[in-house]
C-alpha cells in the first residue's frame, strides 16, 4: 500500500498531502436515479485500500446522496485511520444555525460521529462571514469537527477570518493547478504560508484537461520523468511548500497513478519552467465569482 505523506495543520494534527474528491459520486448537482452505487463504493474502497485516507465530500453533492454512498463505502474501516472532510455550501449555510444543521445532517448521512475537518464552501456576499465562522467554532467546540477551515476565500476574506479566529483557521481550499494560478497571483498562497494555513488545491487536473497529451511542455515533462501528464500536474502542486491537493479519481488506473506521486521529484529547474513557461495560465478561477463580503 502507498503511504501518503502528511503535512501539519496549525492544530498539530496531520493532514495527508493528497485527498480523494467525490464530486460525481451519487450523481452531479442532482441525485442520479440510476447511480452505480456498488461500482462507486468499490472504487472508494479501492482508493482507501491502496493508500487514500482523506475523503473530501460535501452535503450538496448529488443532493446529499454522495455522502450516503461515501458513508457506505467507509463502514468497516477504522475511523481513526480516515480523515473525513465535508463542506457546507454557502447558499444553504447562511448563518451559524444553518451551518451547524448542515454539518449534523452530513454526519448523519455518512453515519459518522465527527469530521476531521469541516469547511464553508465560499463566501456568500449576502450573508455574514462572522456568523458562519461562529458556526464553525461551535462545531469544533462540540466535537463535531476536529479542525475547521474555508474554501474559495480570497485574500480579503481570508484575512478577515484569520483576524477573527486566529490559528483556528487551518485550511483554505482553492481552485489551483498548472492552468489556474489565482492563489499565487492574488496573494492567498503567500498569506497561507505566512500564517501556517494549508492551501489545498482543488480541480488539480482541470477536470482532465491536464491529463491529456497535447500541451507540449507537459508532454515533455511526462516523457522526461516517465510519468503521465496527470502525475506531473499533481506533483507540481504538492512539491510546493504548504500545498496539498484534492483529486477525484474513480478509475482504478487513475487511482494508482494519483498515488504514485511521492517517491520521485521534479527538479527545481523544471518546477521553475512549469511555473513560468506553462503555455496556458489563467489568473482568476472560473469557479468563484469576484465579490465583496459582509463581516
Ligand atoms: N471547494 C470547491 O469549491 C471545489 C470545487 C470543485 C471541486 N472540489 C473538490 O475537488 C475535487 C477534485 O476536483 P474535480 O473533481 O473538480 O477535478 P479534477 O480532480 O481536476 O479532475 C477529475 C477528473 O480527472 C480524472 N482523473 C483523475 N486522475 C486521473 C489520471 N491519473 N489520469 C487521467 N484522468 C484522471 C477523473 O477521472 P475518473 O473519475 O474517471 O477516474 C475525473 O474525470 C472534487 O471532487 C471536489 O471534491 C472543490
Amino acid at each position: 500500500m502507498n503511504k501518503i505523506p502528511n503535512l501539519k495543520l496549525l492544530s498539530g494534527r496531520d493532514i495527508p498531502q493528497i485527498g480523494l474528491g467525490t464530486w460525481g459520486i451519487g450523481g452531479g448537482p442532482v441525485r442520479d436515479p440510476n447511480n452505480d452505487d456498488s461500482g462507486q463504493i468499490a472504487s472508494i474502497k479501492y482508493a482507501i485500500d491502496n493508500g487514500f485516507s482523506l475523503i473530501r465530500t460535501a452535503h450538496n453533492y448529488a443532493q446529499g446522496y454522495c455522502e450516503e454512498v461515501v458513508g457506505k463505502a467507509i463502514q468497516g474501516y477504522d475511523r481513526k485511520n480516515l480523515f473525513l472532510v465535508s463542506c457546507a455550501n454557502q447558499k444553504t449555510a447562511v448563518d451559524k444555525k444553518s451551518i451547524i444543521e448542515v454539518a449534523k445532517g452530513s454526519l448523519k448521512s455518512m453515519n459518522a460521529d465527527y469530521f476531521d475537518l469541516f469547511l464553508i464552501g465560499a463566501v456568500n456576499p449576502d450573508t455574514s462571514v462572522k456568523s458562519i465562522l461562529d458556526g464553525l467554532v461551535y462545531l469544533q467546540e462540540h466535537g463535531l469537527a476536529k479542525d475547521i477551515g474555508v474554501s474559495n476565500y480570497r485574500l480579503p476574506e481570508l484575512k478577515a477570518a484569520v483576524e477573527y479566529l486566529g490559528p483556528k483557521i487551518v485550511y483554505n481550499e482553492m481552485h489551483y493547478n498548472l492552468i489556474i494560478r489565482e492563489p499565487e497571483i492574488c496573494g492567498a498562497l503567500d498569506y497561507c504560508r505566512e500564517k501556517g494555513i494549508i492551501l489545498s488545491a482543488y480541480r488539480p487536473l482541470q477536470l482532465g484537461q491536464l491529463s491529456k497529451p497535447g500541451i507540449v511542455l507537459l508532454d515533455q515533462m511526462a516523457k522526461k520523468y516517465d510519468k503521465t501528464q496527470s502525475q506531473i500536474a499533481l506533483k507540481w502542486l504538492i512539491q510546493k511548500p504548504g500545498v496539498i491537493t484534492m483529486t477525484k479519481a474513480a478509475n482504478q488506473n487513475h487511482i494508482d497513478q494519483d498515488l504514485d506521486v511521492f517517491e520521485w521529484e521534479i527538479s527545481k529547474e523544471d518546477i521553475k519552467k512549469l511555473d513560468s513557461d506553462f503555455p496556458i495560465q489563467i489568473r482568476i478561477s472560473d469557479c468563484s465569482e469576484p465579490r465583496t463580503f459582509k463581516f
